[in-house]
């Protein structure tokens, strides 16, 4: 069945991004803004029945995958529950979950049957890095949470690492490194703009410069369309010896060569937006609808609204910077 859910430039959108928190037990300086955060207090958060509900209308209109985020998804009390209800719905495909993976190592099990793929957010190895990066000191805790998915069979792994100059682009060939012998996709992003999150043009490290990097010890063998539409994937193979990584690693560069004319993506947040586009401050309130009684034909209203008001393509990193929109953590990526 086609999507019913096409914009003006006629992009079919099959894939929602769920937030279910603004809140993380990281703090991330590329994410989390350093002051002025206010939390939303838990009743202006759409319950895990409201979310089921629009969630089943979704992909009655053509959503095909749902990914939840945050903030962190599994600080959410009760996550597991929405997770398995999410699961039952008739015609989505794939569940997914990104989180910092600080919790995972004790709820896995719990949430196994039910996601279908989970990517993990991970920027360093270095423990006093990861602390100023974080502000926590929880290396280990994502390493064993990463080993925990590992370990349950999971063959689709991602590996976030949003690259940062003079910050972590010192790593790129540790991370390539870690792909070796574990079937993991590492994604290296380059890093956006958003609200309070001290982005430069100057911290930015561009995709030719990251597989320049890459390259000195890998030969890079294109795969793209393999792994995410908005990535450029790549199997590595050893320089020195010729031997291919199981792993693979890809490039997410929204900055340097968007991605937009094939986006497929919409975002409900946390207290019930839905966002068209992660770089536009436009959203659509469906919260209210939900409150006020809405039927599903009502919910089905918004989704199309915001479609109509989609831009073609996000502003530039310049215009990004001036325009007062929501910190990551409060859109959830
Ligand atoms: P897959 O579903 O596996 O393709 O994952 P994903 O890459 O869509 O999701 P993930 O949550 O792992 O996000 C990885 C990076 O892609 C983050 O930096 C996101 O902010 C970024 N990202 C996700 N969706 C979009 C988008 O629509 N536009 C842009 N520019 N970046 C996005
Ligand atoms: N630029 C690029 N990616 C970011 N993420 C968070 N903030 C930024 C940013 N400023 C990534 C996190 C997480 C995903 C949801 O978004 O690494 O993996
Ligand atoms: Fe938390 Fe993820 Fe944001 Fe880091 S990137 S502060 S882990 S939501």
């Amino acid at each position: 069945m086609a999507s019913q859910l096409v914009d003006r430039f006629g992009r079919h959108h099959t894939y929602l991004r769920i937030s279910v928190t603004d809140r993380c037990n990281l703090r991330c300086l590329y994410c989390m803004p350093r002051e002025h955060i206010i939390w939303k207090r838990r009743e202006e958060l759409l319950t895990f029945e409201e979310v089921e509900r629009v969630a089943t209308v979704a992909v009655r209109l053509g959503i095909r995958k749902i990914r939840l985020t945050g903030g962190e998804p599994f600080v959410r009390a009760g996550i597991e529950s929405l997770i398995l209800q999410l699961k039952k719905i008739s015609g989505l495909e794939t569940l997914a979950v990104t989180t910092n993976a600080l919790l995972l190592k004790e709820r896995l099990s719990a949430v196994r049957p039910f996601i279908d793929a989970f990517n993990i957010s991970l920027d360093t190895f270095r423990e006093d890095r990861f602390k100023e990066l974080t502000g926590r000191d929880k290396l280990r805790e994502v390493l064993d949470g990463i080993e925990a998915v590992l370990e349950a069979g999971y063959e689709n792994l991602k590996i976030n690492a949003v690259v940062m100059k003079g910050i972590n682009d010192d790593e790129l060939v540790d991370f390539a490194r870690f792909t070796e012998k574990r079937p993991v996709t590492v994604r290296f992003i380059e890093f956006m703009p958003f609200a309070g999150n001290e982005w430069s043009n100057g911290k930015l490290v561009s995709m030719a410069t990251m597989m320049e990097e890459i390259g000195k010890e890998y030969r890079l063998e294109s795969i793209s369309g393999e792994i995410s539409p908005i990535s450029r994937d790549f199997r590595l193979v050893r320089k020195s010896d010729g031997r291919p990584n199981r792993g693979k690693i890809g490039v997410i560069a929204s900055m340097s060569a968007p991605f937009c004319e094939s986006c497929s993506r919409l975002r409900l947040t946390a207290e019930g937006k839905i966002m068209p586009c992660l770089h536009s401050p436009l959203e659509f309130d469906l919260r209210e609808v939900l409150r006020l009684g809405g039927t599903n034909d009502d919910i089905a209203d918004i989704f199309f609204q915001a479609l109509e008001a989609k831009p073609e393509e996000h502003p530039s990193a310049d215009e990004l910077m001036a325009q007062a929109g929501r910190g990551m953590i409060q859109i959830g990526g």
